[in-house]
């Protein structure tokens, strides 16, 4: 098995970051095939640890290659600020690292657009990036692509018609300020120049590679549940960041792809609005928040938590064809005297087992718990399965005879040795 998408299968934040690394250790390439620097994937190698927003896990492995794919949209000031922090602590970037010319590129205006449309009443939460408003102008046919900040005359031409439809938007329905064409056409001129170095066809750059039978590692990021078709819409990102996403945002095909891995927490946790059946009370949640250091690793903001939820996982598992499941955190649970795990909904008197897609449904559900005992000892020095307490064996057995798929990585701290298989 060579070619591996690895997404998150919850509300994000599941712990990619960590398990990217380990994969990357067995991986030629890393490609990032969707969302922006609204991602945060943490890596901590010895008493280091590194955050990323757009450039893959894999860097931090040297003999890496890693690739921006097409569906990833790009925000050139905070792709070249992490090359910098990159370099400057040491990790080296140039020949490894590949942007898609065919990346769409976030501008200044995408991120008030984000800003703007988060003061409604009805928020969603946004990481404010500029993340959806980007996506909303490629969808629309209307989006600027990294190859067009190469060009001088197409830029000019694509940029003036968006500032005029955009501007037009910001004064006239917002009343602020518009932006300047000579300001951001001259930035992004200089950003081009200064990435051009990075910019290929990535996609013959993947597709040649894996012809040479390289092994390539597919970085999902944000997770399913905030997929803008399988998650819990409109609370959710503006991409795809189910496996389908990882054949359109990189223009590798299906039929290269050998293998899904699930990311999951042990438990549960989702940042910014929107539904979340097992979400705990407020004792505990602050309880597992502090323990679990539950805060955005992109916007530092608190963590809603709650119990492991199979109905959602179980959804994840479908949309993706996730064969095999890591499980992270197991560590925060080891307080607890007693564990819930949601193993379906009810509805109006019903018992549902599938993601309901209603919103309302969804808010309006209680949801149906299993209830096992607790370990109550630190397994944050357990270095194989067998050591663990039984009853931390017995929840992740619960929980994989629930998912019928099997678990094969268990992680119980954030570094790299903390971290081992389950065997059998
Ligand atoms: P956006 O991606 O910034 O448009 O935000 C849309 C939703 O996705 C919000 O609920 C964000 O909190 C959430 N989100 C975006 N990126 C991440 C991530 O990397 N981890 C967890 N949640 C995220």
């Amino acid at each position: 098995m060579s070619n591996i998408v690895i997404l998150g299968a919850q509300w994000g934040d599941e712990g990619k970051g960590k398990v990217i690394d380990i994969f990357s250790a067995k991986s030629d390439y890393v490609v990032r095939y969707q969302g922006g620097n609204n991602a945060g994937h943490t890596v901590v190698v010895g008493k280091d640890s590194f955050v990323l927003h757009l450039i893959p896990s894999g860097i931090l492995h040297k003999g890496t290659i890693c690739v921006i794919g097409n569906g990833v949209v790009i925000d050139p000031k905070a792709l070249l600020e992490e090359i910098a922090m990159l370099e400057k602590r040491g990790v080296s970037v140039d020949g490894r690292l590949f942007v898609s010319e065919e990346a769409h590129v976030i501008f200044p205006y995408h991120r008030t657009l984000d800003e703007l449309k988060e003061q409604k009443k009805k928020k969603i939460g946004t990481t404010k990036r500029g993340i959806g408003p980007c996506y909303a102008d490629k969808v629309a046919r209307s989006g600027i692509r990294i190859i067009d900040l190469l060009e001088a005359d197409t830029l000019r031409e694509k940029l003036q018609s968006n500032l005029d439809e955009k501007n037009a938007v910001l004064t006239k329905i917002y009343g602020v300020e518009n932006f300047s064409f000579d300001g951001l056409y001259g930035e992004y001129l200089e950003y081009g120049k200064k990435i051009k170095k990075y910019v290929c066809n990535t996609k013959r750059l993947l597709n040649d590679a894996i012809s040479k039978r390289k092994r390539v590692l597919f970085e999902g990021a944000q997770g399913t549940l905030l997929d803008v078709d399988y998650g819990t819409y409109p609370f959710v990102t503006s991409s795809n960041s189910t496996a389908g996403g990882a054949s359109t945002g990189t223009g590798v095909g299906p039929t290269k792809i050998d293998k899904v891995v699930g990311v999951v927490k042990a438990y549960t946790t989702r940042v910014g609005e929107g539904p979340f059946p097992t979400e705990f009370g407020p004792d505990l949640m602050e309880r597992i928040r502090q323990k679990g250091k539950e805060f955005g690793a992109t916007t530092g903001r608190p963590r809603r938590c709650g119990w492991f939820d199979a109905v959602v996982v179980g959804h994840s598992i479908m949309v993706n064809g996730i064969d095999e499941i890591v499980v992270t955190k197991l560590d925060v649970l080891d307080d607890l005297d007693s564990i819930k795990i949601c193993t379906g909904y009810r509805y109006n008197g019903k018992v549902y087992n599938d993601f309901p897609s209603s919103i309302k449904a969804l808010t309006a559900c209680e949801p149906i718990y299993e209830e096992l005992p607790g370990w109550q000892s630190d397994t944050t020095k357990i270095t194989s399965y067998e050591k663990l307490p039984r009853n931390a064996k017995n929840y992740l057995k619960r929980v994989q005879a629930l998912l019928h798929t099997k678990i094969v990585l268990i992680s119980v701290g954030s570094e790299r040795s903390q971290t081992f298989s389950k065997g059998a």
